[in-house]
């Protein structure tokens, strides 16, 4: 299968625009109808659209991940970068995650496992699971991703994958059943806004051949360059989430 290109059209204000190649005639929200024929001939320049002005360049993650419609609290670039580090996602890998949600990680684990790779994702809600594969679709991701509506807490059938992300409220439900599908030094992230369900989850790890338990806040801040002076935004340090991983091992120190 032909991976599909993805342009992102950015326009004066920074709005951005996602068009994929899966729809030879996109429909942009707020653009109109356009073919992407056009979008390809004008890369890297401005092309007009509806009487507006857009720069065309291939989309990026961020691009693909942040133009998504979402509905619950997402994983966004700055969270889902770290990861993917973290649980060491590389191309050709195999990664079941849960919950789908409104799938921004799940195109972030899609595009770091490649195209010989794949990604098994579990949502439990009938509409949450629509809108994740809609998404998927939207962002060219859609040859390498499988969402299944099932209760993942009821197990996970996969075995031998590279690893399990976790975006649910109570992963320590799934503890048991992530290091069985794992492959021997397979990784575990949960990620949880609260410290109470951080301290349940390395409990449930702690009972279990879980190793390198370790649990993270990513906080970024951006500098702004302007004339009058270089300094931190003042946009707030919000909160997302604590990210805990693991590796799975079969023996460990007590
Ligand atoms: C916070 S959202 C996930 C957002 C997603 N990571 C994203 O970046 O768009 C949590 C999702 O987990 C789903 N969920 C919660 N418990 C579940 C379970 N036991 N099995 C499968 N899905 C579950 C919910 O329906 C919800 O859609």
């Amino acid at each position: 299968m032909v991976e599909p290109e993805v342009y992102v059209l950015i326009d004066e204000r920074g709005e951005r625009y996602l068009v994929s190649s899966a729809e030879p005639m996109a429909r942009v929200a707020g653009l109109g109808v356009l073919s992407i024929e056009k979008v390809r001939a004008a890369l890297g320049r401005r092309l007009t659209v509806g009487g507006r002005s857009v720069l065309v360049l291939p989309a990026s993650r961020r691009d693909r991940m942040e133009t998504l419609e979402r509905r619950a609290q997402v994983i966004g670039p700055k969270d889902a970068s770290a990861i993917l580090f973290q649980a060491d996602v590389l191309p050709g890998a195999t990664v079941v995650e849960a919950g789908a949600g409104s799938a921004w990680l799940t195109v972030a684990l899609a595009l770091a496992v490649g195209p010989q790779g794949r990604v098994i994702s579990f949502e439990e809600r009938e509409d949450f699971a629509s809108l994740a594969r809609a998404n998927v679709t939207r962002a060219g991701v859609a040859d390498r991703v499988e969402i299944r509506v099932a209760d993942v807490s009821a197990g996970i059938p996969d075995r031998d994958v590279d690893a399990v992300l976790l975006d649910l409220p109570d992963p320590w439900t799934v503890a048991k059943a992530a290091w069985e599908a794992l492959r021997v030094g397979g990784h575990l992230a949960t990620f949880l806004p609260n410290v109470e369900q951080v301290r349940q989850t390395v409990e449930a790890l702690q009972t279990l051949r879980f190793v390198d338990v370790r649990t993270v806040e990513i906080i970024e801040r951006e500098l702004e360059v302007r004339d009058t002076g270089t300094k931190p935004s003042f946009a707030p340090l919000g909160h997302t989430g604590y990210i805990t991983t693991a590796r799975k091992a079969l023996d460990k120190f007590l």
